[in-house]
């Protein structure tokens, strides 16, 4: 028998077929890293990460089932994407579609309010909007571990986005790789300066720089067991808010994370001259009484974690240092959420 038309449907199954849902996420910067994977297809980690959520850059996506359709259309940032990003994004909705036992195909529309792809995390806000916003869509009622877990799939970092403050993601196996948040002292007031040296595209992707690394890096092995100690001293640190011990350790597990890259073969090198100005700012910072410590992620970029009266003398020191880059002050933000149909 033809399949009735799709003006003969019922109106409920017309409704569901154009069902969508728009969410938005902000992107985490983690204080102790995820760097290296022990399963790539489930995007399991090597090693537990913690970080901080914050309240600017964030991505607002929109997804519509479109039971008319023959593909997933992506529009990203006002343009059609094709590609790696549509591989990417139609790979994540089949996850999605197998959750939920559904077929059709969606129209993903999302926009980025900070840079792409630049080692600022949009791919932490991106694909934990998705994964709330194409749960939504195709019926599926996540609850927080659930939806930590299923925004895991689409980029790793992206299971802690789910959360505001500050998350932990347990390395765990497919089940119980979740991120969850993590209580920290109220006097902790924490401000993460961001100063964007270079805001386009990395060369490198971060999958490929992990891979990389884990293979050839002799520094690998050390690093992953040293950032288990980094992570219990940074709970407690932040437990008891002690900002210059959390910044301190946040600080030496970035740097040991870019060592274990620099001494892959061939080497993995995001740092660039303006990174290694706004470094040494840091430094000088500190000298002159300033509790300000850096973290880099896969990119030339700087995060500069202080306390909150200090951000602002911090984003002055660092656009003095590096005139060329944009200095932002970021909080800790909200988790993901959905919108209501006005788009709040
Ligand atoms: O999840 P990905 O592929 O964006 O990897 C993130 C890797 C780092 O940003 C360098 C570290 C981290 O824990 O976010």
């Amino acid at each position: 028998m033809a399949e009735p038309s799709t003006a003969s449907r019922p109106a409920a199954a017309a409704a569901a077929a154009r069902a969508g849902a728009t969410a938005v996420a902000h992107p985490n910067i983690a204080l102790i890293k995820y760097w290296g994977k022990s399963d790539e297809r489930l995007f399991l980690p090597r090693t537990d990460s913690l970080s901080m959520t914050l309240d600017v850059f964030p991505t607002t996506t929109r997804v519509t089932v479109d039971a008319g359709a023959a593909q997933d259309t992506v529009v990203f940032d006002g343009r059609l994407a094709g590609g790696e990003r549509l591989r990417r994004i139609t790979a994540f909705l089949d996850l999605v579609r197998r959750q939920a036992g559904r077929a059709e195909r969606a129209v993903v529309v999302t926009r980025n309010a900070g840079p792409t792809g630049a080692g600022l995390a949009s791919s932490a806000s991106g694909f934990a909007a998705l994964a709330l916003a194409a749960a939504g869509a195709y019926g599926l009622a996540p609850d927080a571990r659930a939806l930590s877990r299923l925004a895991r799939r689409g980029s790793g970092s992206a299971s802690r986005s789910v959360f505001g403050g500050f998350a932990l993601w347990h390395a765990g196996a497919d089940a119980d790789s979740f991120a969850e948040p993590v209580p920290v002292a109220g006097s902790l007031e924490p401000a993460l300066v961001v100063a964007v040296v270079d805001a386009g595209p990395k060369a490198l992707s971060s999958r490929e720089a992990m891979r990389r690394t884990v293979a050839t890096s002799p520094l690998y092995e050390p690093w992953a067991r040293s950032s288990g100690q980094d992570l219990v001293e940074i709970r407690a640190a932040l437990g008891r808010g002690d900002l210059a011990a959390a910044g301190e350790i946040a600080e030496r597990n970035a740097l040991g994370m870019h060592a274990t890259m620099l001494a892959a073969r061939p080497a993995v090198r995001y740092f660039r001259p303006a990174s290694l100005t706004v470094l040494d700012r840091v430094a000088a910072l500190r000298q002159g009484g300033v509790g300000a410590w850096a973290t880099m992620d896969a990119g030339p970029n700087v995060k500069v974690l202080c306390h909150r009266a200090d951000s602002a003398v911090v984003a002055a020191a660092l656009r003095e240092a590096a005139p060329g880059a944009a200095v932002h002050v970021a909080g800790p933000g909200p988790g993901a959420r959905l919108l209501d149909g006005a788009g709040r």
